[in-house]
């Protein structure tokens, strides 16, 4: 049976042909995790089992790979990835305001995606701009001295 997916995204053939280039053959497992990754935005757990079975390595072992490297998300993401930061120097200059103001105009807490997948939002520590804090970048733009009232015309810039 070939590769089924479940998110519309039409890329089966894709997938059928990294199953089949690597099949049996462990050493393949981060390639093709990575070519899930591409095509999907994410490791979609379905996938990641089809992925086990075609190459001959335990579940166990797929996901000790996905939550090792930082570049795969076991979780859909949105188009624009928002972090702030939650360092000391942002805590203390009101990056936990900036907080409460993007989680109420996401309508999600921070770790997650919002349901029309416009916004991942994640808190970091320290990026290494503590004098221009609070700091938070989208998709790796730097907003500095971050205020609540600045959010929704920040997030009005992404589509
Ligand atoms: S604590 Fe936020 S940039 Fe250093």
């Amino acid at each position: 049976m070939g590769a089924e997916c479940k998110c519309n995204c039409n890329q089966e053939g894709k997938l059928d042909a990294l199953f089949a280039q690597y099949k049996g053959n462990p050493n393949g497992l981060i390639v093709v995790m990575a070519g899930i990754q591409e095509i999907h935005g994410y490791l979609p757990k379905d996938t990641l089992v089809q992925a086990a079975e075609a190459l001959g390595v335990p579940l166990s072992d797929v996901y000790g790979v996905a939550t090792f490297y930082a570049a795969f998300s076991l979780r859909p993401r949105g188009r624009h990835s928002v972090n702030l930061c939650l360092g000391t120097a942002c805590y203390v200059k009101g990056a936990p305001e900036v907080q409460v103001m993007l989680e109420k105009e996401m309508g999600i807490k921070a770790g997650n995606t919002t349901e029309d997948r416009r916004f991942s939002l994640d808190l970091v520590r320290c990026l290494g701009a503590c004098g221009i804090a609070p700091v938070m970048t989208v998709n790796g733009e730097v907003f500095p001295r971050m205020t609540a009232e600045k959010v929704s015309e920040v997030l009005a810039k992404y589509e």
